[in-house]
């Protein structure tokens, strides 16, 4: 995986050196007026080259440099790094950069520090991988460093027969990347976002100061650094939960012209959330006829259904896909089978557009395909959790009027509900104030360069929920103003500042939210 966050970065440089100076900053080997640790010298990287990769993300709009890339041997370093910005009279920015996933900059930091969180997990113990991931003795958890990789948790705890409960779409992500967001998925509707799955975090805070803290101890901070969008601390370890690894998975696709017939499907599903025999996981796409195959959704089902779809999805200009998993062991194959058949017998789908999968564990939840780094886009997503009580609206005002009008959008877009009860008010992440809302997940692919209509796309969905009073949240939101910030956090921006001020006084950590800074 290095090797392809290499490739990905390096295709970038193209287009950066194209890019006008004005948006570059200017360069400096100090950051401003503070000298970096004599100490760190051998892992700070100054090229041109680190920095640009530095200055790229995933959404590949926005490029800011540091002045320099560190790459942290141990919790000891990013602290030192830290205390020497936090005791110099012009403190320099520190931002942790996980996979750089993010697609607004949010782990950029002009002319401060970018501390490269692979080479943390890299560099823990002396073994790789192995020592990145420890399983407890009883298999109830696992401490895994905040810079690995979803995948590298997920093959380690298998070995053990175990894996973490909840997951996201991508593997390729890093733990204390997604914990400062939430972590959603498939399996959320049932154990919570990623965030509600952690008992014990180390940090190191804005002043630099080593912090193990859980719910019990520490637990502001806990607290805080859960969804807290890098702002009180760099997480370099996280006690992850685990339970007994299914060994297959029975996955299906099932599809609807009609939305109020899909979503009353979806919601029935995740009304059983408690069950024993509750489905596994549970998602939903959007098919938009744009002119491009939907070949992620459509390759799922047989060649022979695939123009009945594409002409469906011709004639209704929508279609919904549900899709549902359930896990199986060899001992009760039969058991679930059943479960499958009856919960078929219950869905309302379009009849006969439904297909199904059986694959194992690993490969199910491995299913999206690594972003290929070879040709370079941008990726100006919008990413909303919409309340229940204004979905139906939503699906009028949004996805049947603006999106289907103007007719740009190139990417899957993700529509599925979950229950508010498996998130933890307390946690710094901001929802909508009702048992359920939907994930929608506009993840819009352009060109380099192109994306400014896409931009104006998702302002304009903006604009339309908040007229028609949709009271929607935004995730891996790409708020640009505190103003936009406050409107967010709602009555939780009183605490968030609080936080701030605790633990990250001097405003050093992950300044490219552009909460504080
Ligand atoms: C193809 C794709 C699919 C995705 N699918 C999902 C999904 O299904 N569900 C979902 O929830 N998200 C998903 N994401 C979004 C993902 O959660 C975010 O990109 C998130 O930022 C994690 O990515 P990362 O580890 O690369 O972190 P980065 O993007 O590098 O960092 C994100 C933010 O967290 C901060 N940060 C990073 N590491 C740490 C740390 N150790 N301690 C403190 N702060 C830190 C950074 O400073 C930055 O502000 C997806 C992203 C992509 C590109
Ligand atoms: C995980 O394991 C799979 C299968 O054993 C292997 O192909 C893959 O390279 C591993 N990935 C990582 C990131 O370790
Ligand atoms: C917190 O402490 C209580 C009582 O000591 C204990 O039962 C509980 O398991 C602890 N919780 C965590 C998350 O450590
Ligand atoms: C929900 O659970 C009940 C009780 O076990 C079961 O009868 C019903 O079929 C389940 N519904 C769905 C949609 O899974
Ligand atoms: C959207 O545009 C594509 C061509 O770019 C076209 O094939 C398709 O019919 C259009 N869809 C709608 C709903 O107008
Ligand atoms: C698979 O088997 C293990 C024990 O062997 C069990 O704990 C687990 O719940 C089973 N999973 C499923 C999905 O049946």
């Amino acid at each position: 995986m290095a090797k392809t966050t290499l490739l990905l970065a390096v295709s970038f440089l193209a287009t950066m050196l194209t890019l006008s100076s004005s948006q570059v900053a200017p360069l400096s080997l100090t950051t401003t007026t503070c000298p970096l640790p004599p100490e760190l010298s051998p892992v700070l990287l100054t090229d041109q080259t680190s920095k640009l990769i530095a200055s790229t993300d995933y959404g590949n709009m926005v490029h800011v440099q540091p002045a320099a890339v560190a790459n942290p041997r141990s919790v000891d370093d990013i602290s030192l790094l830290i205390k020497s910005s936090y005791s110099c009279c012009d403190p320099y920015g520190v931002a942790a950069r996980g996979n750089g996933h993010c697609t607004k900059g949010q782990a950029m930091v002009r002319n401060g520090v970018v501390l490269n969180m692979r080479s943390l997990s890299n560099n823990v113990g002396n073994a790789g991988s192995s020592n990145n991931v420890v399983v407890s003795p009883d298999r109830t958890f696992a401490d895994v460093s905040g810079g690995a990789l979803w995948i590298e948790v997920l093959n380690e705890t298998l070995k053990l027969g175990v894996a973490p409960v909840t997951w996201t779409d991508l593997l390729y992500l890093t733990v204390g990347g997604a914990l400062s967001n939430a972590g959603i998925g498939g399996q959320t509707f049932r154990f919570g976002p990623q965030i509600a799955n952690v008992h014990e975090l180390d940090v190191v805070t804005g002043k630099g100061e080593i912090v193990t803290c859980s719910a019990n101890k520490s637990s502001e901070l806990f607290y805080a650094v859960l969804g807290g969008l890098g702002q009180f601390g760099v997480i370099t370890r996280a006690r992850i939960a685990l339970a007994p690894a299914p060994q297959r998975v029975k996955w299906m696709r099932l599809l609807y012209s009609d939305f109020t017939t899909f979503s009353n499907d979806q919601e029935k599903i995740i009304a059983n959330y408690s069950q024993p025999d509750s489905v596994d996981y549970i998602e939903g796409q959007v098919l938009l006829d744009n002119g491009t195959p939907n070949l992620w959704e459509t390759s799922f089902f047989p060649t022979e259904v695939v123009p009945t779809i594409t002409s469906l999805v011709k004639e209704k200009g929508v279609v919904y896909a549900l899709e549902v998993a359930i896990y199986y062991n060899s001992t009760n194959e039969e058991i679930k089978d059943q479960q499958m058949k009856q919960l078929i017998r219950q869905l309302k789908n379009e009849r006969g557009l439904a297909a199904m999968k059986d694959v194992t564990y690993y490969k199910f939840l491995d299913r999206i395909p690594v972003p290929d780094p070879s040709i370079p886009h941008s990726h100006p997503w919008l990413n909303l959790f919409v309340p229940k009580s204004g979905v139906s609206k939503f699906n009028d005002g949004v996805v049947r009027d603006i999106i289907m009008r103007t007719n740009i959008t190139v990417g899957p877009v993700l529509f599925y509900p979950m229950n508010r009860n498996k998130w933890d008010d307390k946690m710094s992440v901001v929802i909508p104030d009702e048992e359920i809302f939907y994930a929608f997940s506009l993840l819009s692919q352009s060109n380099v360069d192109d994306w400014p209509k896409y931009l104006d796309q998702n302002a304009a969905v903006l604009a339309h929920c908040e007229e028609a009073g949709i009271e929607v949240k935004q995730y891996l939101a790409g708020h640009s103003t505190q103003q936009d910030w406050i409107k967010h956090f709602g009555p939780k921006w009183a605490g968030f500042q609080q936080m701030k001020a605790q633990f990250d006084p001097k405003f050093i950590l992950s300044p490219g939210q552009k909460i504080f800074n």
